[in-house]
């Protein structure tokens, strides 16, 4: 491999099957021999140290919204999803991609309202996974994604947003259109069916919006239009834009998580048995599958003045493609980076990005997914992979890592 180029952004995809396989055999050459690369086709530096990748997301004067990119930046200014969907005043508001002043204006009563209804949704969260775990009551064999990991979070976020039960199976149909706009490479097709979602997921959030102005119940959209009716400077369409992005975010990565969490641990059965003799660990447990199998593989930002990383100089407007997998297995930060130890204490991780950007669904995230092992742990003491020999099946939505299928065995 030492003669052949190296890789690009779409080398780091599931669209190079060997990446899938083996993502490290990528991230780690790249951080070896060019830890700040220039993708010239994506028009984009590819950074894998972790010192750079914490460096720049914690510099908060770095941009984010890919209007700021120069025009060689396809793969950033591609991020542009202006008018897809209805609502014209909903376009081009997601915090994802905003700078301040408006991530801060947007962000801040966000945060607060979900913070405080995350501190408060423990015995709810239990709640949805007993649920599912009772479903599964009896089976020998299940599989793990489709009878678990992909019912919970959806199901968690749906009632701590306050969406109707009888709603629910409509909701998750919108929300899996919905997340069809974190591929960069959809097809045309694809992309009808994310508009027609997103469409009818910010009907639906206006009509709740509209309701719970009328009748405030106990949830997050209640807890939002209060927020505005104080003052809190949101527009119904940043507002609208901004909880469609609880669901996008925060779904499909939690899910990977809870897959990637089961996937590691039958498969590490010393650290299985570890967790299990020492059921405390299940925190540290969690940390160390979000470093060792990120959900997320990469974030971006776009350089807001003359840089230079590793001596390579990134100018004002240029993109960075920043991967949080390839730093989250940096040797120099952590110990035998390729071992996967529940109890490490090495650096924390940036799975969850940094800086004003972090993850603002982190907390959900971690205690979802802290919950769930440690329920799915307790209800299944014997489970085991249905078939040992088996190749993972990884999913090829590019940037995302997370398991098709998990066939377990319970018994
Ligand atoms: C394991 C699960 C998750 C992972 C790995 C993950 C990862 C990330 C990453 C890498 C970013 C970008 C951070 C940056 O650029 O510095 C991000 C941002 C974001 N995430 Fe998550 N996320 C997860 C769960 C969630 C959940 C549960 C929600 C919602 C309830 C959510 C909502 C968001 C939002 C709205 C942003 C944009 C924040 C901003 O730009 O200010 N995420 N997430």
């Amino acid at each position: 491999m030492a003669d052949q180029p190296l890789p690009n952004v779409i080398d780091l995809t599931p669209l190079n099957p060997d990446f899938n396989d083996d993502p490290h055999r990528f991230l780690d050459r790249l951080r070896s021999t060019c830890p700040a690369h220039r993708d010239e086709m994506a028009g984009t530096f590819i950074l894998t140290r972790y010192t750079n990748v914490r460096a720049i997301l914690s510099d908060t004067t770095m941009w984010r919204h890919p209007s700021h990119a120069e025009p060689a930046a396809t793969m950033s200014r591609r991020e542009m999803v202006d008018g897809i969907t209805a609502a014209p005043d909903e376009a081009d508001k997601s915090i994802l991609f905003l700078d301040d002043p408006d991530h801060a204006r947007i962000r801040t009563p966000l945060a607060k309202a979900l913070y405080k209804r995350v501190s408060r949704s423990r015995a709810q969260i239990q709640g949805v996974i007993d649920e599912k775990l009772d479903a599964l009551a009896g089976r020998t064999q299940f599989d793990a994604m489709d009878d678990f990991a992909l019912l919970v979070p959806i199901d968690v976020i749906a009632r701590i947003l306050g969406v109707d039960n009888a709603r629910l199976s409509e909701f998750r149909a919108w929300s899996e259109g919905a997340i069809l706009s974190l591929n960069p490479f959809r097809t045309p097709e694809q992309t009808d069916r994310m508009v027609t979602s997103i469409n009818a997921i910010s009907g639906y959030f206006r009509e709740l919006m509209a309701q719970r102005r009328i009748s405030p119940q106990d949830d997050l959209i209640s807890d939002m239009v209060q927020l505005q009716a104080e003052g809190a400077p949101l527009s119904d369409g940043e507002l609208s834009n901004n909880l469609q992005g609880l669901l996008i975010g925060g779904n499909l990565t939690t899910t990977d998580l809870i897959g990637n969490a089961v996937w590691l641990l039958l498969t590490h059965p010393d650290q299985l048995t570890r967790l299990k003799a020492d059921p405390s660990l299940i925190n540290s447990a969690i940390e160390e599958v979000l470093r060792y199998e990120s959900p997320v593989d990469v974030t971006a930002r776009i350089a807001s003045r003359e840089l230079a990383v590793e001596g390579c100089p990134i100018h004002t407007t240029q993109a960075m493609t920043l991967s949080l997998r390839g730093a989250n297995r940096d040797p120099e930060v952590f110990a035998e980076p390729h071992r996967f130890d529940i109890a490490r204490k090495d650096a924390p991780h940036v799975a969850f990005g940094g800086g004003a950007h972090l993850c603002i669904g982190s907390p959900l995230a971690r205690l979802e997914a802290q919950l769930a092992i440690a329920s799915l742990i307790a209800r299944f003491p014997n489970l085991h992979l249905a078939d040992p020999q088996a190749k993972p099946q990884w999913r090829n939505l590019p940037f995302f890592r997370g398991l098709k299928t998990l066939p377990v065995v319970t018994g």
